[in-house]
Formats: C-alpha cells, sequence, structure tokens
C-alpha cells in the first residue's frame, strides 16, 4: 500500500433498536444519569503512582455510526491454516447486538482513515494541561511565546492528521500485530457484548451493568509520557498512549456518554516485568478481593526488561495466567531498538513467550523496522504528502526515514546541528529523521526511548487495531482465518508445565504467592481489633515486650507510641492509621530460617492530608525474645528522634522514606523489600539496601549454621514512624513476608 488512503467523514448515527427485550419492569424513573469521575491527569507523575480512572456513562443507543461507511478490502490480520466458525450464540443472546458490534468493529479494523482525527489538546479542554497551569502556561527553555509553542503544534498535528493512516499501513500492521489466544479474545468479547445487550436499546433509563469491563496496563517511562507533549502545557498523562487508547475507545466503539471501562493504570517510571512481579500478589489480591478478574492486560516493559539478565517477563506472564487463565494479555513492543548486551537483549526470546503462551502482540519493533526497509513508503509520503520536501540537510544521506518510531539517539536543534541530550535543555530542536518534523517541548533525555506524542498516537491506534481485532476474533462476526493450535496446546501451558526458560530460570524469578506471614487489616482477627499498647516511655524498660508471645494477633502489630489504631471507611479500606508526629507501629512477621526473606507493605497514598511513611526493620531471634538483655530492644517514643533526618538526609537508624502523597484519588500502592536484587532493577535499589543494611546482612552470617540454633533471625518487626509535622495523616493495609 503506497500513499495516502481517502479520508473519510463519519456520518450520522444510526437509530439502533433492540425489539427483543422488555426491560420497562426494570426502568428507573431516573432519566440519565452521568457518574464520571475522572482522574487528575497528574496523578502518575511521580513515583510509581497508581491511579484508577472510571468513566461511566449511560446514554441511549450503541454507536455504529463507522458501520455506515463504505467498505474497503479487509486488511487481513494474520493467515493461519485453521477457520473458527462464528461462536453458538448464548441463550440469552442479542443477534441484534452482535450484529451491531460486529459492523462497527469491523467497519473500523476495514477503514482506518476514517479514524477521528487527533485534535489540539488545548480545544479538548481543561483535563489536558499541567496541573496548575492555564492555556497561556509555555516553557521558555523551548519557545519564546505561547503563541509559538501553539502554532508549532498545531502544524504538527495537521501534518499527523494527513499521513497517519498513509503510516500504519495493512501491511505493517499484519506484521505488528497478533491476535493470540482465541479463548481469552471470546471472554472479552462476550463481556463488551453483554454490556453492549444490557445498554444497547433505545432508551435512556436502562439498568446499568453489574460490572464494566476492567483494562489494566503496566508500563515505563515510556508508558507514563517521559517527553510527550504536543505542546509544552500538555499534561504527560493526557499525551501518553494509554489516555490516547482511551479517547479511541471513546470515539470509535463505545458508544458516547456510554463508556464503561474501568481502567488501572500501574505504569510507573522504569517500571520492569521485575516490578510487576513484586507487586503481583497485592494486585491479584485486590482484584479476588473484589470478586472480578481484569478483560485485558496491556503490558508496556519492553524498554525496561530488555537490559534485564532474568526471565521476569515470563514469570509475570506465569502469573497472570495462572490467576486470570481468561484475561487478555496484549504484548506491546516498544519500537526502541534492544541495546544492551544482556541474554534478553535479542527479541527472539519475547518472540517464543509470546508464541508460547498465545499472547496477544502489538509489536512496534517490528512495524518500526519493516517501514525503515521500506523506503518506497517514507518516499512516497515524502513525495506526496510533502511534494517533495526534504527533512535533510546533507543531499546524499540515505539514512532512513522514521514515521513510527524514531531511531537516533540524539535531536537536531533548527540549523541542523546535533544536540545530544546534554544540549537538549533549552532551544528549538527537532527528533532526527522523523517525518511529521516534531519539536521538542519537554525535558526528558532519550528521544529514541522517550518519543514524541507522534509516537504514542501510533502505538495508541496500534493497540486500539489489536483490542479491535482480538474482540473481532472473539465475537465470531464472520469466519476468521485464526491459528488454533495456541489454544490446543494450551492446557498444557494452563498447568505450566513448560516454559521458555528453564524451570531453575523461571524459579529464581521468585513471586510471592503464598506468603508466610499475610497482615491484612481487613481480615479476621484484625479487623476491629484494637492493637497492642507496647507503648514506653522510660528507656530503661524499652523491651519489656519481648517476652510476648510473638505469633499472637497482640504481638503481631503493636502500637509502640503515638496514635495508631485500626481503622476502616465506608469504601472498606480497613487499615491502620496515624495522625500524629512521633507515632511508631510495629509488625511482627515471621521469615524462614533457610531462606532470605522478601517483605512487602501496601499502604495508602492520598491527596489532602496524607504525608509520608518513614520505615526501619530489625531482625529478631528467638534468643533476641528470650533474654531481655540482649542487644535487641524495641523502638518506642524515646527513638522517634532517631527517625528524624540529620543534615546529610541520613537517620540515626537506617530508614526510608516512602511518598504518601498523591495528587487525586486515594490508592493503594505496595512498597516491596526484595531478599534478592536484580541489577536491572533500579527502583528496589533503596528498598533492598533497607532491608539490606538492617536484616539480610545480619541473616547471612547468623542462619550459616544449624536452623535451630537460637540465633537464627526468625522474625523481621517493620518499622512504619510518623515523621510529618503536616500532612501527617499515613495509613497501612496489608503487611506480608514470604
Ligand atoms: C454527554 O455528557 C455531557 C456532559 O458530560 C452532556 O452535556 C451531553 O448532553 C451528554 N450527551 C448525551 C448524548 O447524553
Ligand atoms: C545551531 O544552533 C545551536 C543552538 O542555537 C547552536 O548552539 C549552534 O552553534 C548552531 N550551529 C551552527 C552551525 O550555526
Ligand atoms: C498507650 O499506653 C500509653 C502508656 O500507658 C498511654 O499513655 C497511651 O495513651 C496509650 N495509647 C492508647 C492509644 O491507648
Ligand atoms: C467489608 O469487608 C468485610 C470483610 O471482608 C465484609 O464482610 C463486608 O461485607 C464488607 N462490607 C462492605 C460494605 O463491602
Ligand atoms: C549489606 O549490608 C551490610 C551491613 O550493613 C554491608 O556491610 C554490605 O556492604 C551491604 N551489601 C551491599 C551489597 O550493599
Amino acid at each position: 500500500m503506497k500513499g495516502s488512503l481517502p479520508m473519510l467523514q463519519l456520518q450520522p448515527r444510526r437509530q439502533h433498536h433492540n425489539h427483543s427485550r422488555n426491560r420497562s419492569d426494570h426502568r428507573h424513573p431516573v432519566v440519565v444519569v452521568v457518574v464520571r469521575i475522572l482522574t487528575h491527569p497528574l496523578v502518575l507523575v511521580g513515583l510509581g503512582a497508581v491511579y484508577v480512572l472510571i468513566v461511566t456513562r449511560y446514554t441511549t443507543k450503541l454507536k455504529d455510526a463507522a458501520s455506515q461507511l463504505p467498505a474497503r478490502p479487509t486488511p487481513t490480520i494474520r493467515s493461519f491454516p485453521t477457520r473458527i466458525q462464528p461462536r453458538d450464540r448464548d441463550s440469552d443472546g442479542d443477534d441484534d447486538v452482535d450484529g451491531a458490534l460486529c459492523r462497527q468493529i469491523t467497519s473500523a479494523l476495514d477503514n482506518f482513515a476514517s479514524w477521528p482525527d487527533v485534535e489540539y489538546h488545548k480545544d479538548r479542554g481543561q483535563y489536558t494541561l499541567i496541573p496548575d497551569t492555564d492555556n497561556d502556561y509555555y516553557d521558555e527553555s523551548y519557545f519564546t511565546s505561547v503563541e509559538e509553542d501553539d502554532s508549532h503544534a498545531r502544524a504538527t498535528i495537521a501534518e499527523f492528521n494527513k499521513i497517519r493512516s498513509s503510516v500504519l499501513t495493512p501491511q505493517l500492521l499484519k506484521e505488528g500485530i497478533q491476535p493470540g489466544r482465541i479463548h481469552p479474545a471470546r471472554q472479552f468479547a462476550n463481556r463488551l457484548r453483554r454490556l453492549a445487550d444490557s445498554i444497547g436499546a433505545d432508551n435512556n433509563e436502562r439498568q446499568p451493568p453489574q460490572q464494566p469491563l476492567i483494562i489494566a496496563v503496566f508500563g515505563s517511562s515510556f508508558t507514563i509520557g517521559s517527553n510527550c507533549g504536543e505542546s509544552s502545557a500538555q499534561d504527560a498523562v493526557d499525551c501518553a498512549w494509554p489516555q490516547r487508547l482511551i479517547r479511541r475507545l471513546d470515539e470509535l466503539l463505545l458508544p458516547k456518554n456510554h463508556t464503561w471501562i474501568e481502567w488501572r493504570m500501574y505504569q510507573e517510571n522504569a517500571q520492569g516485568s521485575v516490578n510487576i512481579a513484586q507487586k503481583m500478589p497485592s494486585i491479584i489480591d485486590e482484584y479476588k478481593q473484589r470478586n472480578v478478574t481484569p478483560d485485558a492486560i496491556l503490558l508496556d516493559n519492553t524498554i525496561i526488561d530488555a537490559g534485564t539478565y532474568r526471565p521476569w517477563f515470563e514469570a509475570t506472564v506465569r502469573a497472570f495466567i495462572k490467576s486470570f487463565p481468561d484475561t487478555v494479555i496484549i504484548s506491546i513492543v516498544d519500537g526502541k531498538p534492544f541495546f544492551d548486551d544482556s541474554p534478553r537483549s535479542d527479541t527472539a526470546w519475547l518472540h517464543q513467550i509470546q508464541r508460547h503462551y498465545g499472547l496477544a502482540v502489538v509489536d512496534f519493533e517490528a512495524m518500526a523496522l519493516l517501514q525503515r526497509h521500506d523506503t518506497g513508503l517514507s518516499d512516497n509520503i515524502m513525495k506526496n504528502l510533502y511534494n517533495g520536501r526534504s527533512i535533510r540537510e546533507v543531499e546524499d544521506d540515505t539514512t532512513p526515514i522514521d514515521l513510527i518510531w524514531p531511531q537516533a539517539t540524539y535531536m537536531k536543534f533548527a540549523n541542523g546541528t546535533i544536540a545530544y541530550d546534554e544540549d537538549c535543555d533549552s532551544g528549538e530542536m527537532y527528533w532526527t529523521n522523523f517525518v511529521p518534523l516534531t519539536r521538542k517541548t519537554k525535558s526528558a533525555n532519550y528521544p529514541d526511548a522517550h518519543p514524541s506524542w507522534v509516537t504514542h498516537q501510533h502505538v495508541a491506534d496500534g493497540v486500539m487495531f489489536g483490542l479491535l481485532n482480538s474482540l473481532k476474533i472473539g465475537l465470531g462476526c464472520d469466519s476468521v482465518d485464526y491459528d488454533n493450535s495456541l489454544d490446543s496446546s494450551f492446557e498444557s501451558i494452563a498447568s505450566m508445565k513448560t516454559s521458555v526458560a528453564t524451570k531453575e530460570e523461571i524459579d529464581a524469578c521468585f513471586i510471592c504467592e503464598e506468603p508466610l506471614t499475610r497482615i491484612d487489616a481487613k481480615s479476621p482477627p484484625y479487623v476491629g481489633h484494637t492493637i497492642a499498647n507496647l507503648t514506653v516511655i522510660d528507656n530503661s524498660v524499652n523491651g519489656a515486650d519481648a517476652t510476648a508471645e510473638p505469633q499472637s494477633t497482640d504481638g503481631t502489630v503493636a502500637l509502640m507510641c503515638g496514635d495508631w489504631k485500626w481503622i476502616t471507611d465506608e469504601r472498606n479500606r480497613s487499615g491502620w492509621q496515624s495522625d500524629e508526629y512521633g507515632s511508631i507501629i510495629r509488625f511482627r512477621l515471621r521469615v524462614s530460617t533457610d531462606k532470605l526473606p522478601t517483605i512487602s507493605m501496601t499502604y495508602m497514598k492520598s491527596h489532602d492530608t496524607f504525608g509520608d511513611l518513614r520505615v526501619s526493620f530489625q531482625a529478631v531471634s528467638m534468643k533476641d525474645l528470650n533474654e531481655p538483655s540482649s542487644p535487641f530492644s524495641s523502638f518506642g517514643c524515646n527513638d522517634v528522634h532517631k527517625f528524624e533526618l540529620n543534615n546529610d538526609g541520613t537517620t540515626l537508624i537506617p530508614s526510608l522514606r516512602l511518598d504518601g502523597y498523591l495528587q487525586k484519588f486515594s490508592l493503594w500502592e505496595t512498597a516491596v523489600f526484595p531478599a534478592e536484587l536484580d541489577e536491572s532493577d533500579v527502583n528496589a535499589v533503596d528498598a533492598w539496601n533497607l532491608l539490606n543494611q538492617t536484616v539480610l546482612s545480619r541473616m547471612m552470617t547468623t542462619n550459616s549454621g544449624d536452623n535451630r540454633d537460637d540465633n537464627a533471625v526468625e522474625f523481621v518487626d517493620l518499622y512504619v514512624i510518623n515523621t510529618n509535622k503536616f500532612l501527617s495523616r499515613i495509613k497501612i493495609q496489608v503487611v506480608t513476608s514470604c
């Protein structure tokens, strides 16, 4: 496919009537309820924030406007030998809804050019800006006026809109998109169908569906939108592909005001599969508690995973499949070239895992490579859409032009001079050899790992294409060519009998599925329980609790100083909470004497009154507990000052500060203190160092001999100290040891 596709206009919506049901008995007198909980876009910026976006809309009918569009030849996704038949309808199935959905999906897949153009963020409204700025804001490092910023942005967007559907050609999409196993695709499609069914008729008084679709997103600095900004005023979250995907779903699939998807955003800076693995128990636990499963999991961590020496990606995928066998897992491959000399740097292993576990794939590395090799495509775009204009300053430069994902590791100033990251703090500069010419608006480094908004839009469109494709196959819209060998081999995969890496390698990627100790504020015996008050003011009796029965509830959670108490709220978010400076709580966790422990703590991050947490550990042996004269002593009120910051930023007793503040909403976060540090895992270095200094180093020296030795470390005490002088609330929900 060369050249541009015709631009098609969306037709007015067709009325969709559902005659097969009569729900008037269930109707509420209320006409239209619009519940819209939008996250503030900034909640994701910062350290490891998790945010939830729930958009709930009710309206009158399905949008199937796209089904009115003229048909064009379908880009085939993959030719596989087996044909699957349209699935059997459930007895309560609704052919009308199915038909409408299929028409809508097929039409969207067939008419990529008809997808709505990108609209400049400032024309979309207030939630698109960096918080606490307004339409007059611009970054003075890169622009001299807001008009300059706006006019560059609008020009680039116009160019992008002109070429976008000529860039992601059917050939490229075929190269990069694979549907994965059919079973999860069917589950996903069924849930969407039920949702459409329950709201899809010509009235606005429908019963809301029981449960929205849940889509979980994981990813790294690229996913959170580093360097992403149509203008320098656009918020990174609004610019990054997940939010663009949300907009695409709204535009193409979900009726207006009808979006019913709960997005769980887990992406964080530098997140690799290893970090997902660490948080896996709390992620899975959260869904189990709510008795729901995610419908789709989008994994976008390849830039970080490329640097790892262990098969964390495979271990994570296995854990997801084990817990959520019905969930569509989409493995997104970033177009950043695999650069390291690590064993995982070559994409063959990744493709093997995708294939072995039947993952759905959206592969931007494959698409970017093919696009570079197909110089006809870029030549054609330059000739037809840029009137032969060249973006090169040297006539005989033959470096391929990138249309999807910039490969150059440097930017260029307006005069053509190369700008490396250290030169990129000010001035007018552009992504190198990239079309459309896109100006730098943000200060992040690594232009190839942190490409512009243009790449984010391509990724959103590619993932949207992948989702629609999974839905089409899952709905059985028409007979599709499909490789069901992925599914027939799944029996052995589901039981985890086979793997790509060796069993030993996988086992070394430890995921704590069965904690040794789990102290959960919302489970018995902690619910409503008054915690043991071991507060001691007088230092001479500090440690007097040492003989307390360690396994008892009373000893497991103890108030060491101040105002910690068990509380719960209207949304059943139970926890141990403190508002007072100087309050200390202690959790006593059993650890194994023959394995180094991994400790995790789940706590609330929140806006308004929430502050940071300071944590420390202490290793405890039986001898410590039985001989109060031993060096062991609990931390109490007299020790609070030891957790105050010194001038050099350290504390007298080794400790770590955890960020408890969120711009908006109250959401959990899990801090993990791993027994081992994967060399690629920059996110866990500080946590590991603390555990090493306080616990691991002692265990490594004392546990070496006889396990019966009463010097052996049997417990780890986790202390949380409230050192906040304002914004002082802290709330802890779950603590585990493995
Ligand atoms: C959609 O919601 C907006 C406000 O959120 C409202 O103004 C508009 O009328 C709604 N549209 C429909 C079709 O219900
Ligand atoms: C190009 O522009 C940059 C930034 O303004 C400047 O530092 C550099 O000297 C210029 N190079 C030439 C060859 O003019
Ligand atoms: C805990 O005990 C200390 C010392 O007896 C006392 O001052 C404090 O009020 C108690 N705190 C709670 C929450 O009961
Ligand atoms: C709160 O949690 C408890 C324990 O899990 C459960 O029994 C109770 O039904 C929950 N209440 C609400 C309102 O969800
Ligand atoms: C672990 O902690 C011990 C004790 O503080 C220290 O001597 C050692 O250097 C630490 N190991 C690393 C790798 O930092």
